[in-house]
């Protein structure tokens, strides 16, 4: 459903977590005609004050008070990942909607008990992954529909992480890296783990066979003060089916590489091979070289799409707007429990796969 179609009722939402990635998940909540952010909930009190005044909601120190709260429907959880979990599931046993940001949660024992509160709630739980709404993502798996590469053998990811220093994007607050940085908190790497959940989630949107198994090479960038970064890394997937399908994501930290960008200091560019023709989308956050956003090669002919939404802020409305519309129609939002399982299985596969140094099949993990 079109967001203009909805009018009648409205879906009030509680935003858990104010910081840096709260400025792009509050625009579909803003324009979509039936949102409305009636509270936000932050353990910083100059951050809950400032969003309360920014967003015209009330502010709570604690997440019992939001979910306490009855003109609160659907909880949007905006927190660092060790904390998702048991977020998800009192937001889940106090009646709201959840939209919880990825990566979901540690491990899947974790993600499983999510998954169980949200089977036994009469809500909407949605894990919210905004690469599968960026709009030149979503043309080039509208021309794969339509049939103009044939088969899709393969799928080839590569993501260059420009310098910190160079006054490029977001100006990104200490705070918000400082959990990252620590394993504990963050789950895994903060490369291959919290952005690589964008990366293995197209990994599985452009083909629909399931991932079979994964190699990865994860290496560390020491950056002092006893603080290192998953990267490089080289990650290879093989899909489920015939004939052989194969994926690949190659991360490169370029340091002294000045990635121009509105947002965080990192281009991703994909390119999809298939039976017939070939595929490149040459965006996302990172605005690197002035190309046009989705580029199509078949039968000797190179078609170029310009007339596409190229600003990775759409991304976000378009997927805060699905959560909303899903929750409204009573249909499964993207990701649902199912899908975003798969995709931390795979997300997971990969790093236990570097950390054995061997292939992993992904179903070993469970
Ligand atoms: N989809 C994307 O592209 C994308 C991009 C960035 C971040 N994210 C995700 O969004 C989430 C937040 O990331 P961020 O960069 O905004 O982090 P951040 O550190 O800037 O913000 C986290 C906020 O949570 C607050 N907080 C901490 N503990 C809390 C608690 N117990 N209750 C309520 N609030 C609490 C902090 O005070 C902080 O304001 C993470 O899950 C991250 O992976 C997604």
């Amino acid at each position: 459903m079109a967001a203009g179609a909805v009018t009648k009722r409205s879906v009030r939402v509680g935003i858990v977590g104010g910081g840096r990635i709260a400025d792009l998940n509050a625009i579909g909540w803003l324009a979509h005609p039936a949102g409305e952010i009636t509270a936000v909930c932050d353990v910083d009190e100059a951050t809950r004050l400032r969003r309360a005044e920014q967003w015209q909601c009330r502010a709570y120190a604690g997440l019992d008070e939001l979910l306490a709260d009855p003109d609160v429907d659907a909880v949007e959880i905006l927190t660092p990942h060790h904390l998702h979990a048991s977020q998800a599931i009192a937001a889940l046993r106090a009646g709201k909607h959840v939209s919880l940001q990825k990566p979901p949660t540690h491990s899947l024992a974790e993600f499983d008990e999510v998954a169980a509160a949200a089977a036994a709630a009469d809500t909407t739980f949605k894990v919210y992954e905004n690469f599968m709404f960026y709009p030149p993502n979503v043309l080039a798996r509208s021309l794969i529909d339509a049939g103009e590469i044939g088969d899709v053998l393969s799928v080839r990811i590569v993501t260059a992480a420009g310098r910190l220093d160079a006054g490029q994007g977001w100006i990104v607050p200490a705070a918000a890296n400082a959990w990252r940085l620590d394993p504990a908190l963050c789950g895994g790497g903060m490369m291959t783990f919290d952005h690589g959940f964008h990366c293995f989630q197209m990994g599985r949107y452009f083909v629909d066979h399931p991932i079979d198994t994964v190699h990865a090479f994860i290496n560390v960038i020491e950056l002092g003060g006893g603080r290192q970064i998953d990267a490089p890394a080289l990650i290879s997937w093989r899909y489920v089916g015939q004939p052989t399908r194969f994926g690949s994501w190659e991360l490169i930290a370029s340091l002294e590489l000045d990635v121009l960008s509105k947002y965080y200091v990192s281009d991703d560019r994909i390119e999809i091979r298939g039976s017939a023709g070939i595929l490149w989308i040459n965006r996302c956050s990172g605005q690197l070289l002035e190309e046009p956003p989705v580029v199509l090669y078949r039968g000797g002919e190179l078609r170029s799409f310009h007339r596409v939404e190229t600003d990775w802020a759409t991304s976000f409305r378009d997927a805060t707007f699905d959560f909303i519309n899903a929750i409204l129609e009573g249909r499964p939002p993207h990701l649902d429990a199912g899908e975003a399982r798969a995709t931390l299985a795979f997300a997971l596969a990969a790093q236990r796969s570097a950390a054995e140094h061997r292939e992993v099949r992904v179903a070993e993990l469970g």
